[in-house]
């Protein structure tokens, strides 16, 4: 099978290097990558949101199966342009995937299937959110509609708080996907997300995971990409994970089907656990990163398997041989990140790490130059490992990190505190 992986972070490293275990894998391209993807594969300049130039590169290529990893193509309709093309692909259409590029697309699906979320308004002008903000009080979370890569959400600790963000978000700061805002009860709990692949018809379980959106150690500073993650999540136990594939994710997917824009792809389905059960934060129509990466990890070779199943409908047959196993990610970030940062310092110690099925550094933002590899985004590195326990995981993951030499670079010391 020749395969083509749309993406260039951490995520498509961890796909690649799963891709690559199966032998069914002939040959893999991946565009736009990034210098570990290149030390795997091939990598490809290409446009990725230009869905007529991928479906071309595809045919001249001869690709049989396409998965996309970032968001940004699917809301542009790429597997759309894809499909209609004749290929195979692995991720939503444009119209399946506003379960994340629309907020109030979800909170509607979820009212018409009855998927226990927060209790929420939806609102086109800011005199009528403010009206809300004080008839609810505070704290509440403020939402711009639209996508704005992971910085479109404020928990409000006050009124006023909230009132500002209105004035903010109706004032432009996140751009066109702050046209319509969302204003949400806040939840309280401990979050995790749950990963599912669905083929239109069947959903299928395939993990775990347990991010840390915060850039400083304790979960303090402001939010990012995320900073490290760990799976399984101990927070999901099977009866809730079954639980929420009753009450949210199978009545989801029914519900979009029912609406003829069936959703085939993974569902990210992002969770707040308390003692009423699951209930939906939000849904992502693709991987998390770095979530990705410890998914591949605990995978591995039959990851490939199952994506291939899920593009071509046939999900009811596949089932999912779990190694009772622990992987841990710890994201290596540029020093300033989630603010300004340095691009272009040199990183050294990477050619020569030990890497196997236990151990990884997957390259998030990384390029290369004369033979360098230079630090070319916020988050760098993910030094990633599996252990039969967390801790085992853990400290493989930070005995991988400490080879690497970059100065300019910074990681949290404790990611997993909440399992460990
Ligand atoms: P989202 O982009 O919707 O995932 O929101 C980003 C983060 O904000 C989530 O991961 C939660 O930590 C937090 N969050 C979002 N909505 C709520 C809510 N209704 N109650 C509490 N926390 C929330
Ligand atoms: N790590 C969070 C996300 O991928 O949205």
């Amino acid at each position: 099978m020749n395969i083509l992986i749309l993406g260039s972070g951490g995520r498509e490293h961890a796909l690649a290097w799963a891709a690559l275990q199966n032998p069914k894998c002939d040959k893999l391209i991946v565009a736009p990558g990034n210098a570990g993807i290149a030390m795997i594969a091939e990598c490809a300049r290409l446009d990725i949101n230009d869905g007529g130039a991928v479906a071309e590169f595809a045919g001249d290529n001869a690709i049989d199966l396409v998965i996309i990893g970032p968001e940004a193509p699917l809301a542009a309709g790429v597997a759309d342009r894809l499909r209609d093309a004749g290929l195979l692909v692995f991720g939503p259409s444009a119209a399946a995937a506003r379960l994340e590029a629309s907020k109030s697309f979800t909170k509607e699906i979820c009212d018409a299937c009855n998927a226990p979320t927060a209790a929420y308004g939806h609102f086109t002008d800011a005199d009528a959110a403010k009206d809300h903000v004080r008839t609810q009080g505070a704290p509440i979370v403020i939402k711009a509609d639209g996508l704005a890569a992971g910085k479109g959400v404020i928990i409000a600790e006050t009124v006023p708080e909230a009132e500002a963000a209105i004035d903010d978000m109706f004032g432009g700061a996140f751009g066109g996907a702050g046209a319509e805002v969302v204003i949400e009860e806040f939840m309280t709990g401990e979050e995790a997300s749950f990963f599912v692949l669905c083929d239109g018809t069947d959903a299928l379980p395939i993990g775990t995971a347990q991010d840390h959106k915060r850039v400083g150690a304790g979960d303090t500073g402001p939010n990012t990409g995320g900073m490290g993650a760990y799976s399984p999540a101990p927070v999901l136990t099977d009866a809730l994970a079954e639980q929420a594939m009753a009450e949210i994710v199978r009545p989801t997917i029914a519900e979009m089907a029912r609406r003829g824009t069936p959703y085939q792809g993974v569902l990210y389905v992002g969770l707040m656990i308390s003692d009423h059960g699951p209930r939906l934060v939000e849904y992502n129509a693709r991987f998390g990163d770095p979530e990705c990466q410890v998914l591949m990890m605990r995978l591995g070779a039959q990851a490939l398997d199952l994506i291939h199943a899920c593009a071509e409908q046939r999900l009811g047959e596949m089932q999912v041989n779990w190694a009772d196993d622990h992987a841990m990610t710890v994201v290596m970030a540029a020093r300033g990140y989630p603010g300004d940062y340095a691009k272009g310092d040199v990183i050294n110690g990477l050619t020569t790490l030990p890497e196997d099925s236990f151990t990884m550094m997957f390259h998030a933002g990384t390029a290369q130059s004369e033979g360098r590899i230079l630090a070319a985004g916020g988050r760098v590195l993910n030094a990633t490992a599996r252990g039969a326990t967390l801790q085992e995981a853990r400290d493989r993951a930070y005995a991988l990190l400490d080879q690497v030499n970059w100065p300019g670079g910074f990681c949290r010391d404790d990611i997993g505190w909440r399992a460990l």
